[in-house]
This record gives structure tokens, sequence and C-alpha cells, in this order.
């Protein structure tokens, strides 16, 4: 098997996220993996807030939805993924390509960490303006993932009842049938 599709394969979502801090080398290695994507005309627009003291990070978890605070709060670094248009490539019929560069900056950077065998959940529930607020971001930053990352924890009774047992669950995939026309 292609060894990157085993990673992907092996990657998921968890919330159940050990609290030991992360050695320096590895936050710098899956910051490095985030550095080498591609992106149109190389305009390398993405930007990552990188949240490891438990002060900012105590910061950055009160920007989290309820939903996401629980289990987010024990990650040991937590990651804000940011982009401007400005940073844009521009192409002449205004089609925009910052964000989608942002987005596979930030798979590149959770493939690095499941290659670690560290989990690495993105997350859309936060609160941008508040994020923007609480690290003096500027007005045209979009704000547009949050990624908890910490070694996974086998012991799952820090989840609230609704979430333990879903870091097992198979993942949901529609067949390839539905996504891609083979011609
Ligand atoms: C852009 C984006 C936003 C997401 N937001 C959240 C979130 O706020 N909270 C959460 O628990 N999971 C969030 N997820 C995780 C997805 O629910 C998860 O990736 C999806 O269910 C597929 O599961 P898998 O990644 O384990 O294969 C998000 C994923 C993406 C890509």
């Amino acid at each position: 098997m292609n060894p990157i599709v085993e990673t992907l394969r092996q990657r998921i979502a968890g919330r159940s996220i050990d609290p030991e801090a992360l050695p320096p080398e590895t936050v710098s290695e899956l910051l490095e993996a985030a550095r080498l994507t591609p992106s149109c005309y190389n305009k390398q627009p993405w930007r990552f807030l990188v949240l490891q003291s438990k002060e900012a990070r105590e910061k950055g978890v009160k920007t989290l939805s309820s939903g996401n605070q629980p289990w987010a709060s024990r990650a040991p670094l937590l990651i804000f993924a940011y982009a401007r248009a400005a940073d844009d490539c521009q192409i002449p019929d205004g089609r925009e390509y910052f964000q989608f560069d942002l987005g596979m900056a930030v798979m590149n950077l959770m493939l690095a960490a499941t290659a670690r065998g560290l989990v690495a959940r993105p997350m859309a529930g936060f609160d941008p303006a508040a994020v923007k607020n609480a690290f003096g971001l500027e007005e045209a930053d979009q704000v547009l993932a949050g990624i908890a990352v910490g070694r996974p924890s086998q012991d799952e009774s820090h989840l609230p009842a609704h979430f333990q047992g879903l870091d097992k669950k198979p993942r949901e995939r529609k067949p390839v049938e539905a996504m891609a026309k083979v011609l």
C-alpha cells in the first residue's frame, strides 16, 4: 500500500487527546509539512497561530464552541489557521484560491501529525472574531480552522458521554462512484 494512502486510512479526527506536551521538534515538523504545501502562483497565503503555552491555549479554548471546548481543552497544542484575500493569487477571472491553499496546508499538517501517531481534529466550531480579538489579528485575516493536536488517549473517561466510543467507529464515506466521474 502507498504509505501516504495508508496514513490517510489511519487518520481520524479524534477527540480523545492526551494532555502531555509535544516536543518542540514535533511542532516544527508539523509546521514544516504545512510550509511545503503547493499554492496558486506560490503565494503561500497560509498563516498559523500556534498556541502551546497554557495561557495561550486557555485564551484559544474560550473562542471554541461549547461542543468543542470539553475535549479540545485537553489538547497540548491548539492551532488556528488563517489567511487573507490580499494574499490570493488573483486570477483575472475572479476565482479565489487563498482558502483552497490554506485548506491544503491544514491537511498537510494533519497528515504529518497522523504519521507521527498524533490526532489532529479540525474545527469550524469557534468564533473567528473572538480569535482575532484575543490574538491581535487584523480585520482582513480570515480564521478558517482550529486544529486540536496531541497524542491519542486510550482512556476516554474525560469525554462527555455522547462522544465516548466515536473515535473507534469506522469512518463514513461515500463510495468513489459518488465523487468521481471516470471517463
Ligand atoms: C472544515 C472542518 C470543520 C470541522 N469542524 C469540526 C468541529 O467544529 N467540531 C468537531 O468535533 N469536528 C469538526 N470537524 C471534524 C469532522 O466532523 C470530521 O472530519 C468528519 O466527521 C469525518 O471524520 P474523520 O475526519 O474522522 O474521517 C471538522 C472538519 C473539517 C474538515
